[in-house]
Protein backbone atom coordinates (compact mmCIF):
# COMPACT_ATOMS: atom_id res chain seq x y z
CA UNK A 1 0.00 0.00 0.00
CA UNK A 2 2.70 2.51 0.28
CA UNK A 3 3.93 3.75 -2.89
CA UNK A 4 7.43 5.44 -3.64
CA UNK A 5 6.06 9.27 -2.89
CA UNK A 6 4.26 7.80 0.22
CA UNK A 7 7.30 8.48 2.66
CA UNK A 8 4.70 8.51 5.62
CA UNK A 9 1.61 7.43 6.09
CA UNK A 10 -1.37 7.35 8.71
CA UNK A 11 -3.69 3.98 9.06
CA UNK A 12 -7.07 3.72 10.70
CA UNK A 13 -8.52 -0.30 11.74
CA UNK A 14 -12.46 0.58 10.93
CA UNK A 15 -12.92 -2.59 12.25
CA UNK A 16 -11.79 -1.92 15.85
CA UNK A 17 -12.69 1.74 15.75
CA UNK A 18 -16.55 -0.03 15.10
CA UNK A 19 -16.30 -2.26 18.06
CA UNK A 20 -14.85 0.31 20.12
CA UNK A 21 -17.79 2.43 19.45
CA UNK A 22 -20.56 -0.27 19.82
CA UNK A 23 -18.81 -0.95 23.23
CA UNK A 24 -19.28 2.25 23.97
CA UNK A 25 -22.81 2.72 23.58
CA UNK A 26 -23.36 -0.67 25.43
CA UNK A 27 -21.89 0.89 28.61
CA UNK A 28 -24.34 3.72 28.46
CA UNK A 29 -28.64 3.93 28.85
CA UNK A 30 -29.52 3.64 25.11
CA UNK A 31 -30.98 7.07 24.68
CA UNK A 32 -27.48 8.51 25.17
CA UNK A 33 -25.87 10.81 22.72
CA UNK A 34 -22.22 10.16 22.26
CA UNK A 35 -20.97 13.36 20.08
CA UNK A 36 -17.64 12.39 18.97
CA UNK A 37 -15.45 15.12 19.03
CA UNK A 38 -13.97 16.09 15.95
CA UNK A 39 -11.46 17.50 17.58
CA UNK A 40 -9.81 14.43 17.74
CA UNK A 41 -10.00 12.67 14.08
CA UNK A 42 -12.08 15.16 12.02
CA UNK A 43 -11.80 13.20 8.80
CA UNK A 44 -15.14 13.53 6.72
CA UNK A 45 -15.02 9.65 5.66
CA UNK A 46 -14.42 8.65 9.28
CA UNK A 47 -17.59 10.42 10.48
CA UNK A 48 -19.66 8.86 7.68
CA UNK A 49 -18.36 5.50 9.03
CA UNK A 50 -18.99 6.64 12.50
CA UNK A 51 -22.68 8.02 11.65
CA UNK A 52 -23.39 5.02 9.51
CA UNK A 53 -23.24 2.65 13.04
CA UNK A 54 -26.42 3.81 14.74
CA UNK A 55 -28.25 6.95 15.17
CA UNK A 56 -27.13 7.36 19.07
CA UNK A 57 -23.66 8.42 17.31
CA UNK A 58 -23.41 12.50 16.93
CA UNK A 59 -19.96 14.93 17.00
CA UNK A 60 -18.85 17.16 19.23
CA UNK A 61 -17.91 20.18 16.89
CA UNK A 62 -15.80 23.02 18.07
CA UNK A 63 -16.35 25.29 15.57
CA UNK A 64 -18.21 26.30 13.06
CA UNK A 65 -16.68 24.92 10.32
CA UNK A 66 -16.43 21.35 12.38
CA UNK A 67 -20.54 22.07 12.84
CA UNK A 68 -20.58 22.38 8.60
CA UNK A 69 -18.26 19.58 7.99
CA UNK A 70 -20.64 17.34 10.64
CA UNK A 71 -23.93 18.10 8.53
CA UNK A 72 -21.93 17.81 4.93
CA UNK A 73 -20.85 14.20 6.51
CA UNK A 74 -24.74 13.13 6.52
CA UNK A 75 -25.50 14.31 11.02
CA UNK A 76 -28.83 15.56 11.10
CA UNK A 77 -28.60 18.88 13.07
CA UNK A 78 -29.64 17.25 16.39
CA UNK A 79 -26.77 14.66 16.33
CA UNK A 80 -24.37 18.04 16.15
CA UNK A 81 -23.18 19.41 19.65
CA UNK A 82 -21.69 22.81 19.58
CA UNK A 83 -19.04 23.63 21.66
CA UNK A 84 -17.41 26.47 20.85
CA UNK A 85 -16.47 29.07 23.46
CA UNK A 86 -16.64 32.17 20.94
CA UNK A 87 -19.55 31.85 19.13
CA UNK A 88 -20.41 34.57 17.16
CA UNK A 89 -23.82 36.20 16.95
CA UNK A 90 -24.14 34.48 13.25
CA UNK A 91 -22.65 30.78 14.53
CA UNK A 92 -25.57 30.87 16.82
CA UNK A 93 -28.30 32.26 14.70
CA UNK A 94 -27.21 29.38 12.32
CA UNK A 95 -27.40 26.74 14.92
CA UNK A 96 -30.86 27.86 16.58
CA UNK A 97 -32.58 27.93 12.93
CA UNK A 98 -30.97 24.77 12.19
CA UNK A 99 -31.74 23.14 15.34
CA UNK A 100 -27.76 21.78 16.53
CA UNK A 101 -27.64 21.49 20.57
CA UNK A 102 -25.78 24.48 21.45
CA UNK A 103 -23.97 24.64 24.41
CA UNK A 104 -23.65 27.86 25.89
CA UNK A 105 -19.87 29.16 27.05
CA UNK A 106 -20.68 32.15 29.07
CA UNK A 107 -23.43 34.24 30.35
CA UNK A 108 -22.94 36.78 27.57
CA UNK A 109 -23.57 34.38 24.89
CA UNK A 110 -26.97 32.80 26.86
CA UNK A 111 -28.51 36.45 26.81
CA UNK A 112 -27.52 36.79 23.29
CA UNK A 113 -28.72 33.29 22.70
CA UNK A 114 -32.09 34.49 24.55
CA UNK A 115 -32.22 36.93 22.12
CA UNK A 116 -31.91 34.80 19.21
CA UNK A 117 -34.76 32.28 20.40
CA UNK A 118 -37.28 35.48 21.00
CA UNK A 119 -36.69 36.86 17.74
CA UNK A 120 -37.38 33.20 15.56
CA UNK A 121 -39.95 31.90 17.27
CA UNK A 122 -40.45 29.79 13.92
CA UNK A 123 -37.29 28.31 14.37
CA UNK A 124 -36.68 24.78 14.68
CA UNK A 125 -36.68 23.35 17.89
CA UNK A 126 -33.08 23.06 18.77
CA UNK A 127 -31.53 22.39 22.63
CA UNK A 128 -29.70 24.43 24.92
CA UNK A 129 -27.16 23.53 27.87
CA UNK A 130 -24.82 26.12 29.49
CA UNK A 131 -21.00 24.75 30.52
CA UNK A 132 -20.60 24.50 33.96
CA UNK A 133 -17.04 24.83 35.30
CA UNK A 134 -17.46 22.42 38.69
CA UNK A 135 -13.98 23.39 39.79
CA UNK A 136 -12.50 20.04 41.29
CA UNK A 137 -8.63 20.67 39.95
CA UNK A 138 -6.28 20.22 37.46
CA UNK A 139 -5.09 16.58 36.21
CA UNK A 140 -1.01 16.05 35.43
CA UNK A 141 -0.92 17.91 31.85
CA UNK A 142 -1.95 21.09 32.57
CA UNK A 143 -2.34 22.51 28.67
CA UNK A 144 -5.54 19.57 28.57
CA UNK A 145 -6.91 20.46 31.89
CA UNK A 146 -10.28 22.83 32.29
CA UNK A 147 -11.92 22.91 35.30
CA UNK A 148 -9.09 24.33 38.10
CA UNK A 149 -10.09 27.11 40.14
CA UNK A 150 -9.63 29.67 36.62
CA UNK A 151 -10.26 28.28 33.32
CA UNK A 152 -11.12 30.45 30.00
CA UNK A 153 -14.48 28.05 29.92
CA UNK A 154 -17.75 27.66 31.35
CA UNK A 155 -19.24 29.55 33.87
CA UNK A 156 -17.68 28.41 37.70
CA UNK A 157 -19.90 27.17 39.56
CA UNK A 158 -18.77 28.79 42.98
CA UNK A 159 -18.61 31.95 41.99
CA UNK A 160 -21.33 32.47 39.58
CA UNK A 161 -23.66 30.37 41.30
CA UNK A 162 -25.87 33.13 41.84
CA UNK A 163 -25.95 34.11 38.53
CA UNK A 164 -26.32 30.63 37.24
CA UNK A 165 -29.23 29.79 39.07
CA UNK A 166 -31.34 32.85 37.96
CA UNK A 167 -30.36 32.00 34.35
CA UNK A 168 -32.39 28.52 34.95
CA UNK A 169 -35.36 30.22 36.90
CA UNK A 170 -35.38 32.40 33.61
CA UNK A 171 -35.12 30.90 30.66
CA UNK A 172 -37.24 27.74 30.65
CA UNK A 173 -35.59 26.67 26.95
CA UNK A 174 -32.40 26.06 28.92
CA UNK A 175 -32.80 22.54 29.62
CA UNK A 176 -29.43 21.33 29.81
CA UNK A 177 -25.81 21.23 31.33
CA UNK A 178 -22.62 20.54 29.85
CA UNK A 179 -19.42 19.67 31.51
CA UNK A 180 -15.92 18.77 30.55
CA UNK A 181 -12.73 18.87 33.28
CA UNK A 182 -9.87 17.58 30.63
CA UNK A 183 -8.06 15.60 27.97
CA UNK A 184 -6.07 13.15 29.00
CA UNK A 185 -4.09 13.32 32.00
CA UNK A 186 -7.39 13.48 35.16
CA UNK A 187 -8.02 10.92 36.92
CA UNK A 188 -11.69 9.18 36.84
CA UNK A 189 -12.34 10.38 40.41
CA UNK A 190 -12.05 13.71 39.07
CA UNK A 191 -14.44 13.31 36.39
CA UNK A 192 -16.76 12.02 38.49
CA UNK A 193 -16.36 14.41 41.36
CA UNK A 194 -17.34 16.99 38.19
CA UNK A 195 -20.24 15.39 37.27
CA UNK A 196 -21.34 14.77 40.63
CA UNK A 197 -21.73 18.63 41.48
CA UNK A 198 -23.43 19.15 38.78
CA UNK A 199 -25.58 16.83 39.36
CA UNK A 200 -26.30 17.91 42.40
CA UNK A 201 -26.54 21.39 40.97
CA UNK A 202 -28.84 20.07 38.36
CA UNK A 203 -31.52 18.43 40.95
CA UNK A 204 -31.81 21.91 43.15
CA UNK A 205 -32.80 23.72 39.72
CA UNK A 206 -35.10 21.25 39.08
CA UNK A 207 -36.93 21.59 42.45
CA UNK A 208 -37.18 25.29 42.11
CA UNK A 209 -37.72 24.92 37.90
CA UNK A 210 -40.90 22.92 38.56
CA UNK A 211 -42.31 25.47 41.09
CA UNK A 212 -42.57 27.54 38.80
CA UNK A 213 -43.87 25.23 36.00
CA UNK A 214 -40.70 25.02 33.70
CA UNK A 215 -39.62 22.04 32.49
CA UNK A 216 -36.86 20.13 34.39
CA UNK A 217 -33.15 20.49 32.94
CA UNK A 218 -32.84 16.48 31.57
CA UNK A 219 -30.12 16.89 29.04
CA UNK A 220 -26.82 16.69 30.92
CA UNK A 221 -23.70 16.46 28.67
CA UNK A 222 -20.84 14.72 30.62
CA UNK A 223 -18.12 15.91 27.96
CA UNK A 224 -15.29 13.75 27.30
CA UNK A 225 -12.12 12.98 28.93
CA UNK A 226 -11.45 9.40 29.83
CA UNK A 227 -7.95 8.88 29.81
CA UNK A 228 -6.57 5.90 27.53
CA UNK A 229 -3.55 4.23 27.46
CA UNK A 230 0.19 5.11 25.26
CA UNK A 231 1.61 2.58 26.86
CA UNK A 232 1.68 -1.37 26.03
CA UNK A 233 2.18 -2.33 29.50
CA UNK A 234 -0.07 0.42 31.04
CA UNK A 235 -4.25 -0.98 31.10
CA UNK A 236 -6.48 2.10 30.66
CA UNK A 237 -9.54 2.85 33.05
CA UNK A 238 -12.64 1.04 32.25
CA UNK A 239 -15.48 2.44 30.64
CA UNK A 240 -18.04 0.30 31.83
CA UNK A 241 -16.30 1.16 35.69
CA UNK A 242 -16.84 4.76 34.66
CA UNK A 243 -20.52 4.66 33.67
CA UNK A 244 -21.30 2.41 36.86
CA UNK A 245 -19.49 5.20 39.16
CA UNK A 246 -21.56 7.61 37.20
CA UNK A 247 -24.78 5.53 38.45
CA UNK A 248 -23.41 5.44 42.04
CA UNK A 249 -22.69 8.97 42.80
CA UNK A 250 -25.58 10.47 40.55
CA UNK A 251 -28.17 7.41 40.40
CA UNK A 252 -31.05 9.41 38.06
CA UNK A 253 -28.62 10.34 35.31
CA UNK A 254 -28.37 6.98 33.96
CA UNK A 255 -32.00 6.53 34.67
CA UNK A 256 -33.25 7.15 30.74
CA UNK A 257 -36.82 8.66 32.44
CA UNK A 258 -34.88 11.67 34.10
CA UNK A 259 -31.96 12.48 32.00
CA UNK A 260 -30.58 11.93 28.39
CA UNK A 261 -27.07 11.60 28.81
CA UNK A 262 -24.55 13.22 25.88
CA UNK A 263 -20.69 12.19 25.82
CA UNK A 264 -17.93 13.70 23.97
CA UNK A 265 -15.10 11.38 23.89
CA UNK A 266 -12.56 11.98 21.26
CA UNK A 267 -9.25 10.73 22.57
CA UNK A 268 -11.19 7.63 23.78
CA UNK A 269 -12.48 6.93 20.91
CA UNK A 270 -9.79 6.99 17.94
CA UNK A 271 -6.47 7.23 19.41
CA UNK A 272 -5.70 3.28 19.92
CA UNK A 273 -7.24 2.46 16.11
CA UNK A 274 -4.46 4.76 14.37
CA UNK A 275 -1.10 4.06 13.44
CA UNK A 276 1.87 6.14 11.19
CA UNK A 277 4.27 4.66 9.45
CA UNK A 278 7.20 6.95 7.82
CA UNK A 279 10.00 5.49 6.03
CA UNK A 280 13.58 6.25 7.41
CA UNK A 281 15.21 8.21 4.91
CA UNK A 282 18.67 8.64 7.01
CA UNK A 283 20.20 7.12 10.08
CA UNK A 284 23.38 9.65 11.81
CA UNK A 285 25.41 7.46 14.29
CA UNK A 286 26.63 9.17 17.17
CA UNK A 287 29.13 8.16 19.87
CA UNK A 288 26.17 8.51 22.28
CA UNK A 289 23.16 8.47 20.45
CA UNK A 290 21.57 7.78 16.98
CA UNK A 291 19.11 9.57 14.95
CA UNK A 292 16.56 8.43 12.80
CA UNK A 293 15.56 10.71 10.31
CA UNK A 294 11.79 10.79 9.47
CA UNK A 295 9.40 12.33 7.61
CA UNK A 296 6.67 13.04 10.36
CA UNK A 297 7.42 15.75 12.99
CA UNK A 298 6.41 18.41 14.78
CA UNK A 299 3.62 19.10 11.66
CA UNK A 300 1.90 15.28 12.75
CA UNK A 301 3.13 15.34 16.44
CA UNK A 302 3.20 18.88 17.40
CA UNK A 303 2.86 18.06 21.58
CA UNK A 304 4.82 15.67 21.20
CA UNK A 305 7.25 17.67 20.39
CA UNK A 306 6.67 20.89 22.11
CA UNK A 307 5.73 19.29 25.36
CA UNK A 308 7.42 15.61 25.43
CA UNK A 309 7.17 15.35 28.95
CA UNK A 310 3.45 14.85 28.39
CA UNK A 311 3.35 12.65 25.72
CA UNK A 312 4.42 9.20 24.48
CA UNK A 313 4.12 7.03 22.22
CA UNK A 314 5.22 3.39 21.32
CA UNK A 315 7.06 2.33 18.53
CA UNK A 316 7.69 -0.76 16.30
CA UNK A 317 10.45 -1.04 13.83
CA UNK A 318 9.92 -3.11 10.00
CA UNK A 319 13.04 -3.75 7.63
CA UNK A 320 12.27 -2.40 3.78
CA UNK A 321 10.28 -5.66 3.07
CA UNK A 322 7.71 -5.15 5.92
CA UNK A 323 9.43 -7.51 8.69
CA UNK A 324 9.27 -6.76 12.02
CA UNK A 325 12.81 -6.23 13.17
CA UNK A 326 13.97 -7.27 17.28
CA UNK A 327 16.53 -7.29 19.57
CA UNK A 328 18.11 -3.87 20.92
CA UNK A 329 20.67 -1.58 19.33
CA UNK A 330 23.40 -0.61 22.04
CA UNK A 331 22.42 3.16 21.05
CA UNK A 332 19.29 4.40 21.90
CA UNK A 333 17.77 6.27 18.99
CA UNK A 334 16.25 10.17 18.65
CA UNK A 335 13.02 10.02 16.67
CA UNK A 336 14.24 13.50 14.32
CA UNK A 337 10.96 15.18 11.88
CA UNK A 338 11.97 16.91 8.82
CA UNK A 339 10.91 20.23 10.24
CA UNK A 340 13.45 23.23 10.17
CA UNK A 341 14.17 23.90 13.96
CA UNK A 342 15.79 22.09 16.57
CA UNK A 343 12.47 20.60 18.53
CA UNK A 344 11.20 19.03 15.92
CA UNK A 345 12.22 15.40 17.31
CA UNK A 346 9.03 13.63 18.05
CA UNK A 347 10.74 11.36 21.14
CA UNK A 348 14.36 11.43 22.91
CA UNK A 349 16.47 8.30 23.91
CA UNK A 350 14.38 5.72 22.58
CA UNK A 351 15.77 1.89 22.67
CA UNK A 352 14.88 0.19 19.84
CA UNK A 353 16.37 -2.51 17.31
CA UNK A 354 18.92 -1.66 14.52
CA UNK A 355 17.45 0.80 12.36
CA UNK A 356 18.83 1.41 8.73
CA UNK A 357 17.91 4.15 6.22
CA UNK A 358 15.16 2.52 4.55
CA UNK A 359 13.02 0.78 6.93
CA UNK A 360 9.84 1.65 8.48
CA UNK A 361 9.12 3.22 11.86
CA UNK A 362 5.58 2.62 13.11
CA UNK A 363 4.42 4.87 15.60
CA UNK A 364 1.52 3.71 17.75
CA UNK A 365 -1.75 5.14 18.55
CA UNK A 366 -1.66 8.17 16.54
CA UNK A 367 -5.74 8.21 15.78
CA UNK A 368 -6.62 11.07 17.71
CA UNK A 369 -4.71 14.64 17.81
CA UNK A 370 -2.30 13.72 15.50
CA UNK A 371 -3.59 14.30 11.87
CA UNK A 372 -6.36 17.23 13.70
CA UNK A 373 -3.82 19.51 14.74
CA UNK A 374 -1.34 19.14 11.53
CA UNK A 375 0.86 22.29 11.09
CA UNK A 376 1.82 24.10 7.99
CA UNK A 377 5.07 24.98 9.56
CA UNK A 378 7.44 24.35 6.03
CA UNK A 379 4.50 23.48 3.84
CA UNK A 380 5.24 19.57 3.87
CA UNK A 381 2.18 17.25 2.48
CA UNK A 382 -0.18 15.37 4.33
CA UNK A 383 0.55 11.68 4.17
CA UNK A 384 -2.35 9.07 2.22
CA UNK A 385 -4.59 8.12 5.05
CA UNK A 386 -5.97 4.49 5.05
CA UNK A 387 -8.56 2.47 6.20
CA UNK A 388 -8.79 -0.50 6.23
CA UNK A 389 -11.14 -3.87 7.96
CA UNK A 390 -9.11 -7.04 7.65
CA UNK A 391 -6.97 -6.80 3.99
CA UNK A 392 -9.66 -4.37 2.61
CA UNK A 393 -8.48 -0.84 2.57
CA UNK A 394 -9.70 2.26 1.46
CA UNK A 395 -8.52 5.55 1.01
CA UNK A 396 -9.55 7.63 3.48
CA UNK A 397 -7.89 10.83 2.05
CA UNK A 398 -5.01 11.12 -0.21
CA UNK A 399 -1.64 12.67 -0.04
CA UNK A 400 -2.00 16.63 -0.48
CA UNK A 401 -0.42 17.25 -3.70
CA UNK A 402 2.45 20.12 -4.10
CA UNK A 403 0.09 22.48 -6.35
CA UNK A 404 -2.28 21.70 -2.96
CA UNK A 405 0.07 22.92 -0.18
CA UNK A 406 0.53 26.09 -2.54
CA UNK A 407 -3.11 26.61 -2.98
CA UNK A 408 -3.26 26.76 1.14
CA UNK A 409 -0.80 30.18 0.48
CA UNK A 410 -2.06 31.82 -2.02
C1 LIG B 1 -15.52 20.52 25.32
C2 LIG B 1 -14.76 19.31 25.00
N1 LIG B 1 -15.42 18.15 24.86
C3 LIG B 1 -14.78 17.01 24.55
C4 LIG B 1 -13.42 16.98 24.36
C5 LIG B 1 -12.77 15.68 24.02
O1 LIG B 1 -11.93 15.22 25.04
P1 LIG B 1 -11.30 13.79 24.91
O2 LIG B 1 -10.79 13.67 23.53
O3 LIG B 1 -10.21 13.73 25.92
O4 LIG B 1 -12.37 12.79 25.20
C6 LIG B 1 -12.67 18.14 24.51
C7 LIG B 1 -11.23 18.12 24.33
O5 LIG B 1 -10.48 19.00 24.56
C8 LIG B 1 -13.36 19.35 24.83
O6 LIG B 1 -12.71 20.50 24.97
Amino acid sequence: MLRDEDTSMIFYDLDFLEKRIRYLQSCFPPNTLHGLAVKANPLIRVMQHMSAISPGIGVEAASISEVNMALYAGYEPWRVVFDSPVKTESDLNFSVEKGIHLNIDNLSELSRVNGIILSKPSATAGTAGIRINPQVGVGTILESSVAGEYSKFGVPITTRRAELEQAFLAYPWLTGVHLHVGSQGCPMEMLIDGIGILYDFVLEMNTKRSASGFPPISIFDIGGGLPISYHAETPAPSMEEYVQKIGLRAPLLTDPAHFKLITEFGRWSYTNSGWTVSRVEYVKRDPAINTAMIHVGADLFVRECLNPKDWHHEYSVFDKNGSLKTGKDDHPYNLAGPLCFAGDIVAKNVSLPVIEEGDFLVIHDTGGYTFSMWSRYNSRQTPRILGYRGDNFEVLKERETVEEVMGFWE
